[in-house]
């Protein structure tokens, strides 16, 4: 059979990113352009610059893919774009350019859900890795423990009711000085900090036992901070960050295990941003160890904003036929397994 090479483009957030992938697995070039720097001065991501910054590095991001990956798009077989969720401004700049380039080399174009590129993340480096199995994935935006039933066929088994774990990681930080983007700063502060200094709130909802909430945890970091303040009274940066690192650990591992034992499920995959966190990682494979659970991880520069995730899931999606006219659109509120 002929190789199958996706070029993916990733605009949602605030990462410029283009791929290459060969046949569904492999990484020929994984180019990614953070704007990070930029945002910093803000303390968080600003929707109309990172468009701009995406508008100024897309053709730069996916010429550099190709002459990576030594190949020209004649040898690309489809183009994969992540057309949602994300900021609508960001995602436009993505989708207008696989549009352009799929209209002017008439290859195929696949819009891919964000998400599903995620979770796809773990099949780079895991080649035995097939659906089904759990996912739980945690980014700056989502919270959602999946059951991968198959390629591109997913169950949300649970999901947060408020903040995403990553952006209470980010919440967190600023409220300690720490600034943006918090969730690596967190977890490099939480190193030198005590995990059990302070004992924060783990959230447990009555009516779906893995649905998550941090806005609780979050708000008791604040009123932690606050009290300590109007007592006069010297705050332990690293000791509230190892703590609430702690509780968030401690809430993503136990309803992961909880519902893997339910369900009678021994593969177990984390995805997004937050997966990266070295705590939850460790934290996950002992936990996964002692109930012969199998846990898959994505390396880091798979977990955070990268094209190649998308890449893979648009392998997927083109071998399942999903293809994409010339009117796709930017869809900021997509959900997981819907196809528009
Ligand atoms: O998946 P991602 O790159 O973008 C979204 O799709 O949202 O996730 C970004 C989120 C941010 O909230 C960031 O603070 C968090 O992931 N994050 C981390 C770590 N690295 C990134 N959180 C905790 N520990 C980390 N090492
Ligand atoms: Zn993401």
């Amino acid at each position: 059979m002929e190789d199958v090479l996706i070029l993916s483009i990733e605009s949602s957030c605030d990462e410029t990113a283009a791929a290459v992938i060969k046949n569904g697995r492999e990484v020929l070039a994984n180019v990614i352009h953070s704007q990070i720097d930029l945002h910093t001065l803000y303390g968080g991501v600003v929707p109309e610059i990172a468009s701009r910054q995406h508008i100024e590095k897309v053709n730069q991001v996916i010429n550099k893919a190709l002459d990576e990956a030594g190949v020209t798009l004649d040898d690309i077989t489809a183009i994969a774009v992540t057309y949602g969720p994300g900021l609508v401004g960001a995602l436009l700049v993505g989708v207008s350019a696989a549009k352009a380039i799929a209209f002017a080399t008439g290859k195929p174009l696949i819009g891919v859900h964000h998400i599903e590129g995620h979770i796809c993340a773990n099949f780079i480096e895991n080649k035995e890795l097939e659906p089904p199995f759990h996912c739980l994935v945690v980014s700056g935006g989502h919270t959602h423990l999946v059951h991968v039933k198959d390629y591109g066929v997913y169950e949300i088994l649970g999901r947060t009711r408020d903040d995403a774990a990553g952006e209470a990681f980010d919440k967190v930080a600023r409220a300690i000085g720490l600034g943006y983007p918090g969730g690596p700063k967190v977890d490099k502060l939480s190193n030198e900090g005590n995990p059990d200094a302070i004992v924060f709130p783990r959230a447990k909802m009555a009516d779906n036992v893995y649905d998550f909430s941090f806005s609780g945890l979050k708000s008791a970091v604040l009123n932690y901070i606050n009290s300590m303040e109007m007592k006069g009274e010297e705050i332990n940066r690293a000791d509230v960050a190892a703590s609430f690192q702690k509780a968030v650990t401690d809430v993503l591992v136990e309803h992961s295990i909880d519902a893997m034992r339910e369900v009678g499920s021994k593969r177990l995959a984390i995805a997004g941003g937050v997966a990266s966190n070295q705590h939850l990682r460790a934290a996950m494979i002992e936990a996964c160890g002692k109930e012969g659970i199998e846990f898959f991880y994505p390396s880091p520069i798979y977990c955070t904003d990268n094209a190649a995730m998308i890449g893979v899931a648009g392998y997927y999606e083109y071998i399942r036929g999903t293809r994409h006219g010339y009117d796709l659109n930017a869809m900021p509120n997509l959900k997981l397994g819907e196809r528009i």
